[in-house]
């Protein structure tokens, strides 16, 4: 069976969806398939490179690929390809679109308001959501352009940068706590990581992939803290769509999770989180990948 590894692609994280494509590709089991290394550059590169595949393991990462068109492609092709399928891709990668299926679902997240232009985004609108704010593309990942911002003017200018990257910007209310991450594979929680940033205050860019930039550790937390974390993390998977495996980041606040995002095509470098904590369960790098293939396949 020809498994191809879809990495690269076009978006803001291509250097990640690099790192954590050639890790996948390192760990495919050679005894039962043969890996062939797929690496996208243009937008369309997808529809001759995916021809003559029997699968499809994707390490892309935000937009063109974690958000669903890349599935669609694949859909029509007749490719099958690991992780979730178009829809769970598309609203997990628009945080405004996800955040309002998982509060309507009674699922606790920080207050939000989405701008696309900086007429849009006014004094009043930044009054709502306190002197503290985060401001990131509605669509991106790994905090590139994310910003915590203090007063309005801070806010404008994150905005302004934002734009950049998004046409649409989420600016949502901080909320002070560390940052959890559940994984959840095949419908079942994995065991919860603890983020500590070493450097600067949040988990940026640079303390989510450089050596040493954060401490993330497998973390008990306290009996009925992580039945709450866990039911939410299963409970937003599900809300979502969600198949095959998916990582669910929360803010602790006040000794309460709030639900930040949910990553369908989380992050796969060999300093990931999420192999990081499957190795909690005994779960080797090579067997992830061989449990994502087979789940994705069933
Ligand atoms: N968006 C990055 C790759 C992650 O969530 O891990
Ligand atoms: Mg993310």
């Amino acid at each position: 069976m020809k498994i191809g590894v879809l990495m690269g692609g076009i978006s803001s994280e291509r250097e990640i969806s690099l790192r954590s494509g050639r890790e996948m590709l390192a760990n495919i089991d050679t005894e039962r398939f043969e890996p062939v290394e797929v690496v996208l550059d243009t937008r369309d590169d997808i529809f001759e490179k995916a021809k003559g595949l029997d699968f499809a393991l994707l390490a892309l990462h935000g937009k063109y690929g974690e958000d669903g068109t890349v599935q669609a492609v694949l859909e029509a092709l007749g490719v099958p390809y690991s992780g979730c399928g178009v829809l769970a891709s598309s609203m997990c990668m628009d945080k405004d679109i996800a955040k309002t299926v998982l509060r309507q679902k009674g699922i606790r997240t920080a207050d939000w308001i989405i701008a696309r232009s900086l007429e849009e985004f006014t004094k009043e609108s930044m009054a709502e959501l306190g002197a503290r704010v985060v401001v990131k593309p509605n669509s991106g990942g790994s905090s590139v352009a994310t910003f915590i911002c203090d007063g309005y003017e801070e806010a404008r200018n994150g905005l302004e940068e934002a734009l950049k990257y998004d046409t649409e910007v989420m600016i949502e209310r901080f909320l002070k706590g560390d940052e959890i991450t559940v994984p959840v594979l095949d419908g079942e929680v994995l065991p919860t990581l603890m983020i500590k940033p070493q450097k600067g205050g949040f988990f940026d860019f640079t303390s989510k992939y450089e050596e040493g930039g954060a401490i993330e550790e497998i973390i008990e937390l306290p009996e009925e803290l992580k039945n709450e974390v866990n039911t939410l993390a299963k409970g937003s998977y599900e809300a979502l769509k969600c198949s095959v495996y998916a990582r669910v980041d929360f803010i602790l606040n006040d000794g309460k999770p709030y639900l930040l995002e949910l990553n369908t095509l989380p992050g796969m470098t060999k300093t990931s989180l999420f192999p990081k904590s499957a190795k909690g369960i005994g779960l080797s790098y090579k067997d992830l990948i061989t449990r994502i293939i087979d789940i994705s396949l069933k």
